[in-house]
C-alpha cells in the first residue's frame, strides 16, 4: 500500500485554492533560476498542476514533472501539452542516476510516507554536487492568526479522536537531520516576502470544504461538529 498522500481528490479545485500573487511568483521562479542557472535540467517531484514548474517551463527551463496523482498531472497536461511528465513516486523515482542539475519539491514531503527513501532518491538522480531544493510558498514570518487558527483547529479534531497528521516530514527539525544524515550541506534563502490577508471567514470555509489535505480523513459529521466550535470561539 502507498502510505503518501495522492491529491487526485483535489485535481479539479487545486489552481482555485492556492494562488498566489503574481509578483510573488514571478520573484519566486526568478530565485528558482538564480540557484540553478537557466541551463539545469530540473525534476520538480510532485509537480502537481504545474503551479511552480509551468512558470519554469515559460522561461525556457529543461524541466521533467513528476506526481503519484494522475488526476493532477492531466491538469498540468492540459494547460501545458508539451510538458515531460511522469506518474511516480517520489520514493522510487523511473529515472536515471546522476542525471539532474536540480530536484524540486513545493509542499510535497509532508505527503510521502517514505519521506527519507524520497530524499535518497534526489540524491540518486542528482548529478554530483547537484542542488534539492524544498521550496515553500509560504513559511510564518513571526506569530501568525492562521497558525494559530490552525492549532485550535487541530486540538479540536484530535480530541474527537481523529489522528489529523499527514504521513511524512512532521518537523522542520527531523527534516533538517535527516538532510544532514545524508551528508546534504543545507542553506536557507527567503526569496520573497508578502502579505496574506483573508478574512475568518474564507477561512473557516477551507476547513468546511477540506481544501487543507489535514481535513481530507474527518467524518462529515466531526467537521461539522468543529466548524461550528471554530466559528463560536473565533
Ligand atoms: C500540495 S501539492 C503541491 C503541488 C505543486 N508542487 C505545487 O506547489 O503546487 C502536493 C503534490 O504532491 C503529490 N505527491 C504526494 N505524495 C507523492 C509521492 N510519494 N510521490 C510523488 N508525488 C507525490 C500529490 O499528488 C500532489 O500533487
Amino acid at each position: 500500500m502507498n502510505t503518501s498522500q495522492s491529491f487526485d481528490r483535489a485535481a479539479s479545485v487545486y489552481d482555485q485554492t492556492r494562488p498566489l500573487p503574481e509578483a510573488t511568483a514571478t520573484r519566486g521562479i526568478q530565485a528558482i533560476l538564480d540557484i540553478t542557472g537557466s541551463e539545469a535540467v530540473i525534476l520538480d517531484v510532485g509537480t502537481g498542476t504545474g503551479r511552480v514548474s509551468i512558470p519554469l517551463l515559460e522561461r525556457g527551463a529543461r524541466l521533467i514533472g513528476c506526481d503519484l496523482s494522475m488526476k493532477m498531472l492531466m491538469r498540468l497536461q492540459e494547460k501545458f501539452s508539451s510538458a515531460q511528465l511522469a506518474q511516480a513516486d517520489s520514493a522510487l523515482l523511473p529515472l536515471p542516476t546522476n542525471y539532474f542539475d536540480a530536484v524540486l519539491t513545493v509542499h510535497v514531503l509532508h505527503l510521502v510516507g517514505p519521506w527519507r527513501e524520497a530524499l535518497r532518491e534526489f540524491r540518486r538522480v542528482l548529478k554530483p554536487g547537484g542542488a534539492y531544493l524544498n521550496i515553500r510558498t509560504y513559511e510564518p514570518a513571526g506569530t501568525s492568526p492562521r497558525e494559530q487558527l490552525r492549532g485550535f483547529w487541530r486540538s479540536w479534531v484530535t480530541a474527537h479522536g481523529i489522528d489529523v497528521r499527514l504521513p511524512g516530514v512532521q518537523n522542520r527539525t527531523e527534516f533538517l537531520q535527516e538532510l544532514q544524515t545524508i551528508g546534504a550541506s543545507v542553506k536557507e534563502v527567503e526569496a520573497v516576502r508578502y502579505t496574506y490577508v483573508y478574512t475568518l471567514q474564507e477561512e473557516l470555509e477551507r476547513y468546511q470544504t477540506r481544501v487543507y489535505s489535514d481535513t481530507w480523513k474527518i467524518p462529515n459529521e466531526i467537521l461539522k461538529q468543529v466548524s461550528k466550535n471554530f466559528m463560536r470561539t473565533c
